[in-house]
């Protein structure tokens, strides 16, 4: 089924913005439902006969429509996204934040329960001089700085179109330090751009049940990320919403800490997130 699905999946993340492994995720869920494809898969003798049967091209419809539909709320199509990002680089204001932190899928997911989002995280970081989001997205648009104050947030993505938008908010507030950079460039690539030996928190929301599934070989620069206090964050509900994930995200989460030696001193949970507050040793 997930070969069938990664193929399918190719199509979609061209159209959206989308991670490959969260596409191949929404179509085998799609598919999964679909009773006559999984029995015309169980008696199939090869995935490019199943290709080639009615019902797999149904099944391939219906589930491109699906996730389009689902994603077409918050983003849609690639262009708007670059819109609004152009649009919030020419001019700084609330309305244009907006557009783009509810075009980014991550986000858009969190913005009905925002503050209740930021103010459990406080309740479990304290009042941090500095922090580094790690795989930032688009979140430092919005992410408060004045109360308590955070004199430096370091906002570090891969994502270009990320970065290009957090360096706009960055242009108005100085305390934002958007960085591109990927986790295989490693710490001393980011210690070249002026970050600080040592952060008093790092927040990886969301990232690392994706650089598991996409690229295991980076979990170990995640886990010598230069702050003592950690919160890592899974989704609770797949981006198609009718799967609980929480399991399966926490899983993989505390796996990693077992692994790379971090103790658990807290967890919070928004209806779309699962946060889980780590200390070294
Ligand atoms: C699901 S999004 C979460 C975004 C943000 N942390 C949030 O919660 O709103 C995952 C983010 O991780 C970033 N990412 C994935 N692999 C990465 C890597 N190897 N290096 C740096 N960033 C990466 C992606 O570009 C994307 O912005």
């Amino acid at each position: 089924m997930r070969s069938l699905a990664a193929d399918l999946a190719g199509d979609i993340v061209r159209r959206y913005r989308i991670e490959h492994d969260a596409a191949v995720d929404m179509v085998v869920e799609s598919f999964n439902r679909n009773r006559a494809l999984v029995s015309a898969v169980g008696d199939a003798e090869s995935v490019d006969k199943v290709k080639r049967l009615r019902v797999y091209r149904d099944a391939a419809t219906a589930a491109k429509k699906e996730i389009y539909h689902h994603l077409r709320r918050y983003r849609p199509a690639e262009s708007s996204a670059t819109e609004a990002v152009d649009r919030l680089v020419a001019e700084h204001s609330a309305e244009a934040i907006q557009a783009v932190v509810a075009g980014h899928v991550s986000t858009a997911e969190r913005l009905s329960g925002i503050e209740d989002f930021f103010s459990q995280l406080f309740d479990h970081i304290g009042s941090p001089n500095s922090i580094i989001d790690v795989g930032c997205g688009v979140l430092p648009l919005v992410f408060p700085l004045d109360d308590p104050p955070v004199a430096q947030l370091w906002a570090v993505d891969t994502d270009p179109e990320a970065i290009r938008a957090v360096s706009a908010h960055a242009r108005v507030d100085q305390r934002v330090h958007p960085v591109r950079w990927d986790l295989t460039e490693d710490w001393p690539a980011l210690h070249a751009q002026g970050l600080p030996a040592r952060l008093d928190v790092a927040l990886v929301l969301k990232v690392l049940p994706v650089v598991a599934r996409r690229s295991p070989q980076a979990l170990a620069v995640l886990a010598s990320t230069p702050a003592d206090l950690l919160v890592f964050s899974g989704s609770r509900t797949a981006m198609a919403k009718r799967q609980d994930i929480e399991r399966r995200e926490t899983g993989v989460l505390r796996r990693f800490f077992a692994e790379h030696g971090f103790t658990e001193v807290g967890e919070f949970r928004t209806e779309d997130e699962i946060c889980l507050v780590v200390r070294r040793g």
